[in-house]
């Protein structure tokens, strides 16, 4: 594999991106303020959030979520539901919301703050309950992800797993969420933006991913990078995907190993602690706004960006376009500009991965499913060189090893 030293990128400005709204909203309490706290966080309701919850918490404190200050409240959730806006008009498509069960709301009020603590009972922050509302779940299903088929799992989510009322209000932070693992891959929008301009680095294209890489990963990222001439931020979301995905452990070994098949300096990785909706089109555009408070530049869209598949009549959700065509609608409002990518295929007779569009008649096109490598490792075949690199198909082995007939 060539090894080569690429030049510092220069862009025509010097300077990262700003976040989006204009400021990195980071919520931690400085720490002599919330050591100040602790005599009262015993006094207070407490509330153990769940994974999707710490997973938001832990973005929206971090500022990866600017411009949020915190869980939506009523304004601002009809709007992003209604009309992928915050109620003072700028651009979010997801709702980010606390939702909690009609009896813990009931001895809530206006003004009360809520301790939020992760499973084993370590407080997080405070949220200040500003707002308590009874949201109409059906609704935000059908704007959110344009359909109350269950077979989609942020319906279901949202639908049988959500509690009936949701609480809205500013948050503290108090202490991040522990990572006992990946310390060392793990960046805040402030370490990485930091380490950016460190290293020279402003043209960043950033990946998104759930999947482990294979060889079309690599080609679609390097040429998109080259393309633009941008470094690569591969960013895969390890907070909670789609149900069934390959962990992300194995996931981020599998990234470890695929980044020495980039040339030197081109790529850096970074783990993203997102709690996933597969929400295709909408979910697309909350990915780009994260990237760009984490400083990228560009974003790569795909096929069927965070796509959840085929509903119960056996139709997919989304058209496989449907993320790019509503990101470049938003282009300019989003700042971050969009990289659409086509579907990657190999062509055997070239060797080599080509995009759709480029596809002769002559050529004689592969591609390999998820479905069917996770078969083809379930019964111990061959999976062939020109779809995935040998230590990534190693680890995976390792992961999944073939079943004994
Ligand atoms: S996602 O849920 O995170 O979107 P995945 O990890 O499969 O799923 O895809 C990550 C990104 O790569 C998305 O932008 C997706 O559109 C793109 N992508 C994945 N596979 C291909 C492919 N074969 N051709 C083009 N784009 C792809």
């Amino acid at each position: 594999m060539s090894v080569t030293a690429l030049p510092a990128v220069t862009g025509a400005a010097d300077r990262l991106i700003a976040p989006h709204g204009g400021t990195l909203k980071e919520l931690y309490l400085p720490p002599a303020d919330a050591a100040a706290l602790d005599g009262r966080i015993g006094s207070l309701p407490s509330l153990t959030l769940n994974t999707r919850q710490l997973c938001d918490l832990e973005l929206l404190l971090s500022g990866a979520f600017s411009p949020l200050e915190g869980f939506l409240g009523r304004s601002d959730y009809n709007a992003v539901v209604q009309d992928m806006r915050l109620a003072d008009g700028t651009l979010w498509p997801m709702p980010i919301t606390l939702d909690v069960e009609e009896a813990f709301s009931a001895d809530l009020s206006h003004g009360v703050e809520v301790v939020l603590r992760d499973t084993g009972g370590v407080p997080l922050a405070l949220l200040e309950v500003q707002d308590i509302y009874w949201p109409d779940r059906l609704h935000e299903a059908l704007r959110v992800f344009g359909t109350s088929d269950r077979t989609h799992p942020g319906v279901a989510e949202l639908l049988d797993r959500t509690g009936p009322v949701y609480l809205g209000g500013r948050v503290r932070g108090l202490q991040p969420p522990a990572h006992p693992d990946f310390a060392e891959l793990r960046d805040t929008p402030r370490s990485l933006r930091t380490w950016f301009e460190t290293n020279g680095w402003n043209r960043i294209v950033a990946f998104q991913t759930r999947n482990p890489m294979h060889r079309a990963h690599r080609e679609l990222t390097l040429r998109a990078a080259e393309q633009i001439d941008a470094r690569l931020l591969i960013q895969p979301s390890v907070g909670r995907t789609k149900p069934d995905d390959v962990d992300y452990f194995t996931r981020v070994r599998c990234y470890r190993a695929l980044l020495s098949h980039y040339p030197e300096g081109q790529a850096k990785l970074s783990l993203l602690p997102l709690a996933m909706r597969m929400g295709g089109p909408r979910e697309a555009m909350w990915h780009a706004i994260i990237r760009k408070n984490y400083g990228a530049s560009h974003f790569i869209v795909g096929r069927d960006h965070a796509g959840p598949g085929k509903d119960a009549s056996g139709k997919p959700f989304y058209g496989p376009y449907e993320a790019q065509a509503l990101l470049e609608r938003h282009q300019a409002e989003l700042g971050i500009r969009i990289v659409p990518f086509p579907a990657m295929v190999y062509a055997v007779n070239r060797d080599a991965y080509i995009p759709t569009t480029e596809v002769e008649p002559t050529d004689e096109v592969r591609d390999i499913s998820g479905t069917e490598l996770r078969q083809r490792l379930r019964e111990g075949r061959e999976i062939p060189a020109w779809f995935s690199f040998p230590d990534v198909v190693e680890i995976l082995r390792e992961r999944h090893p073939a079943k004994r007939s």
